[in-house]
């Protein structure tokens, strides 16, 4: 377990936001457009990238052999409509519906997810992300190593968490988040008090929220607010980080914070 080496709070408490998702992905942020909202700022916690799609993963996103990966590929960008239920996604596959259920949020090209799934094959794992390059690449890995624990869905983790029944989920993941690093945009940081009533509502009792980041900045940001969350309590106890699981793959994202001389804080905390 890693000492929390401060001695007081070193972070601007969250402020409070409004969680609901909006249709612009272009936009961060939009007047929500009820007239009851009319003055009520709505936030995201991405902002999607638009890079070069390689024919791997083009592949996977048209070719009709690896369909059951990607959930919602028949459905458009990111329509999450009619996902109300990540078990029954497994309710054909060799593990059922019943198996242990791992949802990552914001997998990236998806390789450390597909390696934990590989490695895990009586779990049942779902990723999501809206990032399309990422969806195909993932799809992609998933098909050619002929995964049957993996579904796929393109959309906003936030979005399809408050769809989604509560008690359902074992673990939920979150590696290397954006961490959001100017002040003014700490409100679109996944690590919220209300993003994080989201997605415990739909996490199993005695199941974990596990998250990593290679932000100093977001690590003790995280720290305060789940160490203060009603309803979790901290696994390597309050004011402690936790050693670097063994079954946690090396992601893009951590290598690219390694190369940079980041350190790496993971965070494991159970559903009371
Ligand atoms: C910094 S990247 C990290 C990717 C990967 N986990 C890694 O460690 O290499 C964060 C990813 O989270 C995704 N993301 C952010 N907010 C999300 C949300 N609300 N729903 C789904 N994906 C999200 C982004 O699209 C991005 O690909």
């Amino acid at each position: 377990m890693t000492q929390n080496p401060h001695t007081e709070n070193p972070i601007d408490s969250p402020a409070p936001i409004n969680t609901d998702t909006q249709t612009d992905d272009k936009l961060l942020t939009h007047q929500a457009d009820s007239p009851n909202d009319k003055h009520k700022r709505i936030v995201k916690t991405f902002m999607k990238r638009r890079t070069h799609m390689n024919k791997n993963a083009e592949l996977a996103l048209t070719d009709p052999e690896f369909a059951d990966y990607i959930v919602n590929n028949s459905f458009g960008d990111g329509d999450l409509k009619g996902i109300h239920d990540l078990r029954v996604l497994f309710a054909n596959s060799p593990n059922g519906s019943d198996a242990p259920l791992t949802l990552e949020i914001g997998f990236g090209l998806g390789d450390s997810f597909i390696e934990m799934a590989a490695a895990e094959p009586t779990r049942n794992f779902v990723g999501i992300e809206v990032h399309e390059p990422g969806i195909g690449k993932c799809a992609y890995m998933a098909g050619t190593q002929a995964l049957s624990n993996v579904k796929i869905i393109n959309g906003d983790a936030i979005q399809l968490l408050k769809q989604l029944p509560e008690n359902h989920i074992d673990r939920i993941q979150l590696y290397f988040p954006d961490p959001w690093q100017k002040k003014r945009h700490y409100k679109r940081r996944f690590v919220s008090p209300e993003r994080m009533a989201i997605v415990t509502r739909s996490l199993k009792t005695g199941g974990w929220f596990h998250t990593a980041t290679d932000w100093e900045h977001y690590a003790f940001w995280m720290l305060d607010v789940l160490d203060h969350f009603d309803g979790l309590t901290n696994q390597s106890g309050a004011g402690n980080f936790a050693d670097r699981p063994d079954f946690r793959p090396m992601t893009k994202f951590e290598r690219r914070g390694l190369d940079r001389g980041h350190g790496v804080w993971d965070l494991i905390y159970i559903k009371d």
